[in-house]
C-alpha cells in the first residue's frame, strides 16, 4: 500500500469527488477551482494507491484580515477525510503537512475557522497548536470560532 501527500493539479480537481460531493456543493467547488487557478489556494491530497482519500488547502489571500495578512498569515481551508478513512491519523498528517509547507514558504501564522459543534476538528486543531482564539461569532451555518497558530 502506497500512501502519499501530493499537490493537487487543476486537471485532477474532479478526482476530489471521491472525497466530497462536488455536485452537491457546486458553489464551493467553483470557488476552490477559481482560487486554485488564481494561485491563491494550494490544495494537497492524501492518496492511497492513487485513490483520493483526503484533502487540505492553504489560502494566501482573502478579504478577511483575521484569516490572511499578506506575507504573514495564511488560512487553512477545507480539511476533509473520506468518512470511512477517519480516525486513522490522516487529518493530522494533512494538517502537519500544510503547517510545514506554510512555514517553508516564509509565513509565520496560520488561521482556521471551525464550527463550534465540530468537536473532532476543534480537538485536532487545538492539538496541532491552534491555541489562540481570534474571533467567536455566528453565521448562517451556526456558531464558529477563528483560531490562530504561530508557525
Ligand atoms: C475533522 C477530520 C478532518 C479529522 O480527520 P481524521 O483523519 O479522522 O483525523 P485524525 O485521525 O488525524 O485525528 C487526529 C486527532 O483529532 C481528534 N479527532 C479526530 N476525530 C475525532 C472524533 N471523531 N472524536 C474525537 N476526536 C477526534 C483526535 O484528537 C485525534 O487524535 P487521536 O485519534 O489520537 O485521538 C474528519 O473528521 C473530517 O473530514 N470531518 C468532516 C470535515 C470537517 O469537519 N473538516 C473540518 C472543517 S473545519
Amino acid at each position: 500500500m502506497e500512501a502519499e501527500i501530493v499537490k493537487l493539479e487543476l486537471c485532477d480537481f474532479e478526482k476530489c469527488g471521491n472525497i466530497w460531493d462536488l455536485q452537491k456543493h457546486s458553489d464551493l467547488a467553483e470557488q476552490f477551482y477559481r482560487e486554485m487557478r488564481e494561485g491563491i489556494r494550494s490544495t494537497f491530497v492524501y492518496r492511497i494507491d492513487g485513490e483520493f482519500i483526503g484533502e487540505i488547502s492553504m489560502v494566501t489571500e482573502s478579504d478577511d484580515p483575521d484569516y490572511t495578512v499578506p506575507g504573514k498569515r495564511v488560512y487553512l481551508s477545507r480539511l476533509i477525510v473520506k468518512d470511512i478513512y477517519r480516525r486513522q491519523g490522516i487529518g493530522r498528517k494533512l494538517t502537519d503537512f500544510v503547517i510545514q509547507n506554510a512555514a517553508e514558504r516564509g509565513y509565520s501564522e496560520m488561521s482556521v475557522g471551525v464550527d463550534l459543534d465540530n468537536y473532532p476538528a476543534l480537538k485536532l486543531y487545538y492539538e496541532a497548536g491552534f491555541d489562540t482564539i481570534l474571533f467567536v461569532g455566528e453565521d448562517e451555518w451556526g456558531k464558529f470560532v477563528k483560531l490562530l497558530k504561530r508557525l
